[in-house]
Protein backbone atom coordinates (compact mmCIF):
# COMPACT_ATOMS: atom_id res chain seq x y z
CA UNK A 1 0.00 0.00 0.00
CA UNK A 2 2.84 2.71 -1.17
CA UNK A 3 1.07 5.52 -0.48
CA UNK A 4 2.19 8.57 -2.31
CA UNK A 5 -0.90 10.30 -1.94
CA UNK A 6 -2.26 11.41 1.78
CA UNK A 7 -5.15 9.73 3.10
CA UNK A 8 -7.33 11.81 4.76
CA UNK A 9 -9.97 9.11 6.18
CA UNK A 10 -10.78 5.96 7.16
CA UNK A 11 -13.82 3.48 7.85
CA UNK A 12 -14.79 0.40 8.95
CA UNK A 13 -17.51 -0.25 6.40
CA UNK A 14 -19.32 -3.55 5.67
CA UNK A 15 -17.81 -5.08 2.26
CA UNK A 16 -20.71 -5.13 -0.31
CA UNK A 17 -18.15 -4.41 -3.47
CA UNK A 18 -18.55 -8.14 -4.39
CA UNK A 19 -14.98 -8.14 -4.53
CA UNK A 20 -13.21 -12.02 -4.51
CA UNK A 21 -9.93 -10.94 -3.45
CA UNK A 22 -9.32 -9.94 0.05
CA UNK A 23 -6.07 -9.08 1.84
CA UNK A 24 -6.07 -10.12 5.61
CA UNK A 25 -4.48 -8.66 8.62
CA UNK A 26 -2.66 -11.35 10.46
CA UNK A 27 -2.51 -9.43 14.02
CA UNK A 28 -0.14 -11.97 15.67
CA UNK A 29 2.63 -11.61 13.28
CA UNK A 30 5.75 -10.60 14.99
CA UNK A 31 6.78 -8.19 11.93
CA UNK A 32 6.28 -4.54 12.37
CA UNK A 33 6.13 -3.86 8.95
CA UNK A 34 2.08 -3.50 8.02
CA UNK A 35 2.49 -4.71 4.47
CA UNK A 36 4.27 -8.10 5.85
CA UNK A 37 1.35 -8.83 8.18
CA UNK A 38 -0.94 -9.13 4.90
CA UNK A 39 -1.71 -12.27 3.36
CA UNK A 40 -4.04 -12.90 0.46
CA UNK A 41 -7.15 -14.41 0.93
CA UNK A 42 -10.74 -15.38 -1.19
CA UNK A 43 -12.85 -14.60 1.24
CA UNK A 44 -13.96 -12.39 4.48
CA UNK A 45 -15.77 -14.10 6.13
CA UNK A 46 -16.23 -11.08 8.31
CA UNK A 47 -17.29 -9.00 6.23
CA UNK A 48 -15.99 -6.52 7.68
CA UNK A 49 -13.33 -3.89 5.57
CA UNK A 50 -11.36 -0.65 5.99
CA UNK A 51 -11.72 2.02 3.22
CA UNK A 52 -9.24 4.19 2.84
CA UNK A 53 -9.73 8.27 0.73
CA UNK A 54 -6.62 9.33 -0.47
CA UNK A 55 -6.21 12.54 -1.95
CA UNK A 56 -4.26 13.33 -4.73
CA UNK A 57 -1.78 16.19 -3.72
CA UNK A 58 1.53 18.10 -4.34
CA UNK A 59 1.35 18.24 -8.18
CA UNK A 60 3.77 19.89 -9.73
CA UNK A 61 2.06 23.40 -10.80
CA UNK A 62 2.71 23.93 -14.97
CA UNK A 63 4.07 27.12 -14.66
CA UNK A 64 7.35 27.02 -12.07
CA UNK A 65 8.88 30.04 -11.49
CA UNK A 66 10.88 31.03 -9.19
CA UNK A 67 6.98 39.33 -0.26
CA UNK A 68 7.15 37.47 2.41
CA UNK A 69 10.73 39.43 2.61
CA UNK A 70 12.76 39.44 -0.45
CA UNK A 71 10.26 37.40 -2.17
CA UNK A 72 8.75 37.85 -6.02
CA UNK A 73 4.61 38.11 -6.78
CA UNK A 74 3.60 34.62 -7.22
CA UNK A 75 1.45 33.25 -10.28
CA UNK A 76 -1.62 31.75 -10.70
CA UNK A 77 -1.57 28.04 -9.81
CA UNK A 78 2.07 28.28 -8.36
CA UNK A 79 0.81 27.26 -5.07
CA UNK A 80 -2.61 25.97 -5.22
CA UNK A 81 -2.70 24.33 -1.21
CA UNK A 82 -1.98 28.57 -0.37
CA UNK A 83 -4.81 30.03 1.46
CA UNK A 84 -5.67 33.26 3.21
CA UNK A 85 -7.35 33.02 6.25
CA UNK A 86 -9.82 36.41 6.57
CA UNK A 87 -11.04 37.27 10.90
CA UNK A 88 -13.95 39.24 11.01
CA UNK A 89 -13.22 40.69 7.32
CA UNK A 90 -9.69 41.01 7.56
CA UNK A 91 -6.80 39.08 6.06
CA UNK A 92 -4.47 37.69 9.46
CA UNK A 93 -3.08 34.25 8.45
CA UNK A 94 -1.99 31.61 5.92
CA UNK A 95 -3.27 28.23 5.77
CA UNK A 96 -2.52 24.88 3.47
CA UNK A 97 -5.26 22.74 2.07
CA UNK A 98 -4.46 19.62 3.12
CA UNK A 99 -7.69 17.79 1.70
CA UNK A 100 -11.25 19.18 0.47
CA UNK A 101 -12.37 20.07 4.01
CA UNK A 102 -9.14 20.14 5.87
CA UNK A 103 -6.49 23.36 6.26
CA UNK A 104 -3.59 23.17 8.13
CA UNK A 105 -2.55 26.65 10.29
CA UNK A 106 -0.97 28.03 13.28
CA UNK A 107 -2.15 27.62 16.14
CA UNK A 108 -1.27 31.16 17.42
CA UNK A 109 -3.74 32.31 14.73
CA UNK A 110 -6.53 30.84 16.23
CA UNK A 111 -5.70 29.94 19.77
CA UNK A 112 -7.66 33.07 22.07
CA UNK A 113 -11.41 32.57 22.68
CA UNK A 114 -12.27 34.99 19.86
CA UNK A 115 -10.06 33.51 17.32
CA UNK A 116 -11.04 30.51 18.28
CA UNK A 117 -14.21 30.77 17.28
CA UNK A 118 -15.39 29.30 13.86
CA UNK A 119 -17.94 31.75 12.86
CA UNK A 120 -15.23 34.75 12.57
CA UNK A 121 -13.45 33.34 9.61
CA UNK A 122 -13.70 32.97 6.21
CA UNK A 123 -10.99 30.60 3.85
CA UNK A 124 -9.81 32.38 0.67
CA UNK A 125 -8.50 29.67 -1.93
CA UNK A 126 -6.73 30.19 -5.76
CA UNK A 127 -7.26 33.99 -5.26
CA UNK A 128 -3.78 36.04 -5.41
CA UNK A 129 -4.93 39.59 -4.36
CA UNK A 130 -6.45 40.29 -1.21
CA UNK A 131 -8.63 43.33 -3.11
CA UNK A 132 -10.40 40.14 -5.10
CA UNK A 133 -11.68 38.51 -1.59
CA UNK A 134 -13.65 40.70 -0.68
CA UNK A 135 -15.57 40.90 -3.70
CA UNK A 136 -15.49 36.96 -3.88
CA UNK A 137 -17.54 34.79 -1.31
CA UNK A 138 -15.10 33.15 1.24
CA UNK A 139 -15.49 29.44 2.57
CA UNK A 140 -17.05 29.38 6.18
CA UNK A 141 -15.21 27.48 8.88
CA UNK A 142 -17.40 24.83 10.40
CA UNK A 143 -14.17 23.61 13.27
CA UNK A 144 -11.02 25.04 14.97
CA UNK A 145 -8.63 23.23 16.57
CA UNK A 146 -5.53 24.32 18.03
CA UNK A 147 -2.84 21.63 19.18
CA UNK A 148 -4.34 21.27 22.88
CA UNK A 149 -0.39 21.26 23.81
CA UNK A 150 0.58 24.84 21.66
CA UNK A 151 2.33 26.96 24.42
CA UNK A 152 1.79 30.88 23.34
CA UNK A 153 5.08 31.70 25.67
CA UNK A 154 7.49 29.22 23.68
CA UNK A 155 5.11 28.64 20.63
CA UNK A 156 5.94 25.09 21.43
CA UNK A 157 3.88 22.94 19.22
CA UNK A 158 2.04 26.00 17.25
CA UNK A 159 -0.16 24.07 15.01
CA UNK A 160 -4.11 24.29 14.33
CA UNK A 161 -6.53 22.25 11.93
CA UNK A 162 -9.66 24.67 10.55
CA UNK A 163 -12.56 22.31 9.34
CA UNK A 164 -14.47 23.89 6.38
CA UNK A 165 -18.20 23.83 6.12
CA UNK A 166 -18.67 22.89 2.65
CA UNK A 167 -15.14 21.06 0.39
CA UNK A 168 -13.32 22.90 -1.37
CA UNK A 169 -13.69 22.25 -5.31
CA UNK A 170 -10.09 21.61 -6.78
CA UNK A 171 -8.83 23.11 -9.97
CA UNK A 172 -6.01 24.27 -11.45
CA UNK A 173 -5.45 26.66 -8.88
CA UNK A 174 -7.17 25.37 -5.49
CA UNK A 175 -5.02 22.00 -4.83
CA UNK A 176 -4.42 20.23 -1.79
CA UNK A 177 -0.18 19.94 -0.90
CA UNK A 178 0.99 16.36 0.52
CA UNK A 179 1.83 15.89 4.32
CA UNK A 180 4.94 14.21 5.03
CA UNK A 181 5.35 10.92 5.57
CA UNK A 182 7.54 9.35 7.53
CA UNK A 183 11.40 8.77 6.39
CA UNK A 184 10.57 11.76 3.36
CA UNK A 185 14.64 12.18 4.04
CA UNK A 186 15.47 15.84 3.76
CA UNK A 187 19.04 17.17 3.06
CA UNK A 188 19.66 19.46 5.92
CA UNK A 189 19.93 22.21 3.69
CA UNK A 190 16.99 21.25 1.86
CA UNK A 191 15.75 24.18 -0.85
CA UNK A 192 12.09 24.83 0.72
CA UNK A 193 10.10 27.62 -0.74
CA UNK A 194 7.43 29.78 1.85
CA UNK A 195 4.51 31.97 0.64
CA UNK A 196 1.95 34.12 1.84
CA UNK A 197 0.36 37.98 2.43
CA UNK A 198 2.68 39.02 4.79
CA UNK A 199 4.36 42.12 5.38
CA UNK A 200 7.33 42.64 2.53
CA UNK A 201 9.16 44.53 5.60
CA UNK A 202 9.33 44.18 9.19
CA UNK A 203 6.35 46.42 10.69
CA UNK A 204 5.03 46.61 7.04
CA UNK A 205 1.40 46.37 6.25
CA UNK A 206 -0.34 43.08 4.52
CA UNK A 207 0.51 42.66 1.10
CA UNK A 208 -1.71 43.02 -1.59
CA UNK A 209 -0.09 40.13 -3.50
CA UNK A 210 0.84 36.59 -2.97
CA UNK A 211 4.56 36.64 -2.79
CA UNK A 212 6.52 33.08 -1.96
CA UNK A 213 10.90 32.87 -1.81
CA UNK A 214 13.04 29.82 -1.36
CA UNK A 215 15.00 29.44 1.31
CA UNK A 216 17.22 26.56 2.90
CA UNK A 217 16.40 24.73 5.98
CA UNK A 218 18.84 24.75 9.02
CA UNK A 219 19.55 22.64 11.09
CA UNK A 220 17.97 22.46 14.62
CA UNK A 221 21.60 22.05 16.24
CA UNK A 222 22.51 25.09 14.51
CA UNK A 223 19.43 27.07 15.20
CA UNK A 224 20.28 26.50 18.58
CA UNK A 225 23.72 27.74 18.81
CA UNK A 226 24.34 31.23 20.28
CA UNK A 227 24.27 33.29 17.99
CA UNK A 228 21.18 32.08 16.23
CA UNK A 229 18.01 31.20 18.76
CA UNK A 230 20.06 29.85 21.92
CA UNK A 231 18.38 26.94 22.72
CA UNK A 232 14.81 28.18 21.63
CA UNK A 233 14.17 25.50 18.84
CA UNK A 234 12.64 22.48 19.90
CA UNK A 235 12.08 19.37 18.14
CA UNK A 236 9.05 20.51 17.03
CA UNK A 237 9.95 23.22 15.30
CA UNK A 238 12.45 23.46 12.04
CA UNK A 239 14.36 26.79 11.10
CA UNK A 240 14.79 28.00 7.84
CA UNK A 241 16.03 31.05 6.04
CA UNK A 242 19.90 32.67 5.70
CA UNK A 243 22.33 33.56 7.91
CA UNK A 244 22.79 36.94 6.06
CA UNK A 245 19.13 37.66 6.02
CA UNK A 246 17.45 39.32 3.43
CA UNK A 247 14.65 36.80 2.35
CA UNK A 248 12.12 35.97 5.11
CA UNK A 249 8.55 35.21 6.30
CA UNK A 250 6.99 38.10 8.25
CA UNK A 251 3.55 39.47 10.18
CA UNK A 252 0.85 38.01 8.45
CA UNK A 253 2.72 34.94 6.97
CA UNK A 254 2.07 32.75 9.91
CA UNK A 255 0.34 29.37 9.49
CA UNK A 256 1.12 29.82 5.58
CA UNK A 257 3.06 26.63 3.96
CA UNK A 258 6.90 25.43 4.00
CA UNK A 259 7.03 23.24 1.19
CA UNK A 260 9.80 21.23 -0.37
CA UNK A 261 9.78 19.59 -3.70
CA UNK A 262 10.95 15.79 -3.13
CA UNK A 263 10.59 13.29 -5.79
CA UNK A 264 8.70 15.25 -8.19
CA UNK A 265 5.90 16.02 -5.53
CA UNK A 266 5.67 19.04 -3.05
CA UNK A 267 5.41 18.22 0.60
CA UNK A 268 4.46 20.62 3.73
CA UNK A 269 6.82 20.37 5.57
CA UNK A 270 6.33 23.21 7.74
CA UNK A 271 3.56 26.15 9.02
CA UNK A 272 5.04 29.73 9.52
CA UNK A 273 5.39 30.12 13.48
CA UNK A 274 7.95 32.95 14.73
CA UNK A 275 11.00 34.77 14.41
CA UNK A 276 12.71 37.64 15.78
CA UNK A 277 12.21 41.09 13.50
CA UNK A 278 11.76 39.77 9.81
CA UNK A 279 15.07 39.26 7.82
CA UNK A 280 17.66 40.05 9.97
CA UNK A 281 20.93 38.61 10.35
CA UNK A 282 21.14 35.38 12.26
CA UNK A 283 17.21 35.49 12.46
CA UNK A 284 15.72 32.76 10.43
CA UNK A 285 12.11 32.18 9.95
CA UNK A 286 10.84 29.43 12.55
CA UNK A 287 8.35 27.27 11.66
CA UNK A 288 6.22 24.52 13.26
CA UNK A 289 7.40 20.61 12.18
CA UNK A 290 4.38 18.98 10.45
CA UNK A 291 6.11 15.84 10.16
CA UNK A 292 5.99 15.24 14.27
CA UNK A 293 2.36 15.79 14.33
CA UNK A 294 1.33 13.47 11.64
CA UNK A 295 -0.39 11.09 14.14
CA UNK A 296 -2.12 14.12 15.68
CA UNK A 297 -3.50 15.41 12.16
CA UNK A 298 -4.25 11.84 11.45
CA UNK A 299 -6.03 11.48 14.14
CA UNK A 300 -8.01 15.21 14.35
CA UNK A 301 -9.32 14.48 10.80
CA UNK A 302 -10.25 11.06 11.63
CA UNK A 303 -12.21 11.36 14.54
CA UNK A 304 -13.70 14.92 13.35
CA UNK A 305 -14.69 13.67 10.39
N1 LIG B 1 4.08 35.40 13.91
C1 LIG B 1 4.04 35.96 12.61
C2 LIG B 1 2.60 36.06 12.12
O1 LIG B 1 1.69 36.02 12.93
C3 LIG B 1 4.95 35.29 11.66
C4 LIG B 1 6.32 35.64 11.95
C5 LIG B 1 7.31 35.02 11.07
N2 LIG B 1 8.49 35.80 11.25
C6 LIG B 1 9.64 35.57 10.68
N3 LIG B 1 10.59 36.40 10.88
N4 LIG B 1 9.81 34.51 9.93
O2 LIG B 1 2.33 36.33 10.98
Amino acid sequence: MGYRNSFYSTQGVVDDSGATSFMKLNRSSSSTNFYKKLTLSDACSSRSVVSLRCVECGAHPTATHNRIVGGTAATQGQWPWQVSLHFQGVHLCGGSIITPRWILTAAHCVATIHLRNAQNWMVFAGILRQSLMIHKEGIPVEKVIPHPSYNSKTKNNDIALLKLQTPLAFNDSVKPVCLPNPGLGLDPNQQSWISGWGATYFRGKTSEELNSASVPLIENSRCNSKLLYHNLITPEMICAGFLQGRVDACQGDSGGPLVTDKNGIWWLIGDTSWGYGCADTFRPGVYANVTVFMDWLSRQMRVNS
